[in-house]
């Protein structure tokens, strides 16, 4: 993955960089010669060049390091010859650099030492600016250079997601604290999420300045909320984030789980690109999105553990129905888990490629 030098030979093709990927082109469903294909948690523990690397380092401090936040970023693109590059980090760095203190633990997930409950810990989150997160503006750099012509996504947690771990103080599969926060003091909910909004906001705009291709915006756990209740305490603050990057002209990609009844509200809320999970067929989540957005998404992230054949032909079922799309980014439906062989993913990229390459002019 190194640059090409510009006008080194006449006979190459004209360099048109990142903007005229086939990534940030089916974003803005605009035709491409292939459909783009990238995979959430592409850098992680199913890599063994990443547990290599991470060996004796600290999550939170391998995050912090632009030398290994790049050195973790390009491998997955290294390997797979995936569409995209996501930058190596997690929802709660912005959170961490804003004052709260926190760990991510193995296993488990981010914990925080004092979880947010009153008006009074809501004022410990600072605004933050780029000074607080000046490795994560380094290593974007480091990357887009290293990068050439392969977009990098920016990322960060939306509002709920980042409120969810706040309050419960780790991951919670009821989201019981942060549901009764929300409709106990609704006030006090709403001044949480305006005050992780500005930090999403300005963490986002950090790695935009820096030159990122496109950002991706996590709502992960929003399927845990009824469509009134998301349309009353989170799309405010996720479409200010979102409408807050416009100036940008970057593509702006939306994702939950367990969202098939929110898809036309996390649409609304400025996406271009709107990430579906596996439950919900590609062609039937465009109908509840409309014709304005882009889908990305939907493998079943277990199907990856299973025999081939039945992989390749959920790969080509996904194809078939993101045609009914006007824009289909190929992704899985949440992250890479683990255990999933390095190898299955290398061959699910060339495949997507070749069944979704259509011939030039
Ligand atoms: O997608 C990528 O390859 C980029 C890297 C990335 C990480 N976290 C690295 C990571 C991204 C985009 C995230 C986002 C993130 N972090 C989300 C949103 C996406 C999603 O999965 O829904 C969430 C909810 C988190 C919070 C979080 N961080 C969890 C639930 C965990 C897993 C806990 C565990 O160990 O099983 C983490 C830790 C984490 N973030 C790891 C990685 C590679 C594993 C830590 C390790 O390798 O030691």
């Amino acid at each position: 993955m190194t640059t090409t030098t510009a006008g080194a030979d006449a006979r190459d093709e004209p360099r048109r960089g990142p903007a005229d990927s086939p990534f940030v082109r089916a974003c803005r469903r605009e035709p491409g010669p292939h459909t783009p294909v990238w995979f959430m948690r592409q850098a992680g523990r199913s890599l063994p060049e990443y547990r290599e690397i991470r060996a004796n380092v600290a999550m939170l401090e391998s995050c912090r390091r632009p030398d290994l936040v790049t050195e973790i970023t390009l491998q997955p693109v290294r390997r797979h010859g995936v569409d995209a590059a996501i930058l190596f980090s997690d929802i709660v760095v912005p959170v961490a650099a804003a004052g709260v203190e926190l760990d991510i633990v193995p296993g488990t997930g981010p914990v925080v030492a004092e979880p947010i409950r009153t008006a009074a810990d809501v004022d410990r989150i600072r605004p933050i600016d780029v000074t607080d997160v000046s490795y994560v503006d380094e290593a974007v750099r480091l990357l887009v250079a290293e990068l050439g012509d392969t977009p990098l996504i920016g990322f960060a947690g939306a509002p709920f997601t980042l409120a969810s771990y706040l309050v419960e103080g780790g991951p919670s599969r009821t989201h019981a604290k942060t549901k009764a926060l929300m409709y106990g003091d609704p006030d006090l909910w709403h001044a949480l999420c305006d005050r992780l909004a500005d930090v999403t906001l300005a963490f986002l705009r950090v790695q935009a300045d820096a030159g990122v291709s496109a950002v991706q915006l996590f709502d992960s756990w929003a399927g845990a909320l009824s469509a009134a209740d998301y349309r009353r305490f989170v799309l405010p603050h996720s479409t200010r984030v979102l409408t807050g990057l416009a100036d940008t002209g970057l593509p702006r990609i939306h994702f939950g789980v367990g969202t098939a009844e929110l898809l036309g509200a996390m649409g609304e809320a400025g996406a271009d690109v709107v990430g579906v999970d596996w439950r919900t067929p590609l062609d039937v989540a465009t109908g509840r999105i409309g014709p304005d957005r882009a889908v990305q998404g939907n493998l079943d992230p277990c199907v990856l553990l299973a025999p081939w054949p039945v992989v390749e032909a959920e790969v080509r079922r996904i194809l078939d129905q993101g045609r009914a799309a006007p824009g289909h980014v190929f992704n899985l439906g949440h992250g890479v888990l683990p255990e999933t062989d390095p190898e299955v993913l290398t061959r699910v990229v060339a495949l997507v490629h070749e069944v979704s390459t259509r011939p030039a002019g």
